[in-house]
């Protein structure tokens, strides 16, 4: 039986210049790639524009998870579901049309995604979930990897997982996952878990994601 949890490292802060081999590190023991994509006017940071990303979507042995820290989101989710992202995540705060994007995405053949800042409720957005296939609750502010796990956004995955109910929707959590707080965040129901840090800062990024793995109860 297909595992229940996912962990999809994010290179974020791998070796930018060797990004085949940082992926290659972690391609047989992770599920997914996560891939953050930042224009430095949604979030003050910048990684990787289309161009690139098409190229790492392409290249990567792994299906592309990519979270669009962009204004522009209506737009370029359509663009990153063309590109061959397996998953495309949006955030309900740079987006105009959400439902309609999302639809959009899926449409294409990717798996959408809907994410939500540290300030941001889930309760006025229930009504999205039909056209969702995974929720990220962001457990830092969007921008940056290595920042502290917020343990109080666990009421607030807590909260979406109710919501979510029977609907099979990945709940996805981003930011500050490690080996001290995977399990917190698997308790509060969480599924699907990206780690930037902890795997590439890790001397073995593999043994570091099956660690977590195992950490966060899957054996
Ligand atoms: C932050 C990004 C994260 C980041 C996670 O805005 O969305 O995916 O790479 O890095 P860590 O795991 O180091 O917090
Ligand atoms: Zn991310």
């Amino acid at each position: 039986m297909a595992s229940e949890i996912r962990i999809t490292p994010s290179i974020l802060n791998a070796d930018h210049a060797h990004l085949d081999l940082e992926i290659a590190k972690v391609a047989a023991v992770s599920d997914l790639i996560h891939l953050d994509i930042m224009d430095n006017l949604f979030v003050p940071n910048k990684s990787w524009d289309f161009s690139e990303a098409q190229k790492i979507i392409a290249a990567c042995p792994l299906p592309i998870d990519a979270h669009l820290m962009v204004n522009d989101v209506d737009r370029i989710g359509l663009e990153y579901a063309h590109a061959g992202a397996a998953s495309v995540t949006i955030h309900i705060e740079a987006s105009q049309k959400p439902s309609t994007t999302l639809q959009g995405i899926r449409k294409i053949g990717a798996r959408a995604g809907l994410a939500l800042k540290p300030g941001t409720e889930i309760e006025g957005y229930s009504d999205l979930l039909s056209d969702v296939d995974m929720l990220l609750i962001m457990t830092v502010e969007p921008g940056f990897g290595g920042q502290k796990f917020m343990a109080q956004m666990m009421d607030k995955v807590r909260r979406a997982k109710k919501l979510i109910g029977d609907r099979p929707i990945w709940l996805q959590v981003d930011g500050g996952i490690s080996l001290e707080t995977i399990a917190i965040a698997r308790e509060a129901g969480a599924d699907t878990f990206v780690a930037g840090s902890a795997v590439f800062n890790a001397p073995e990024p593999a043994v570091m994601v099956e660690t977590l793995r195992h950490a966060a109860g899957d054996l």
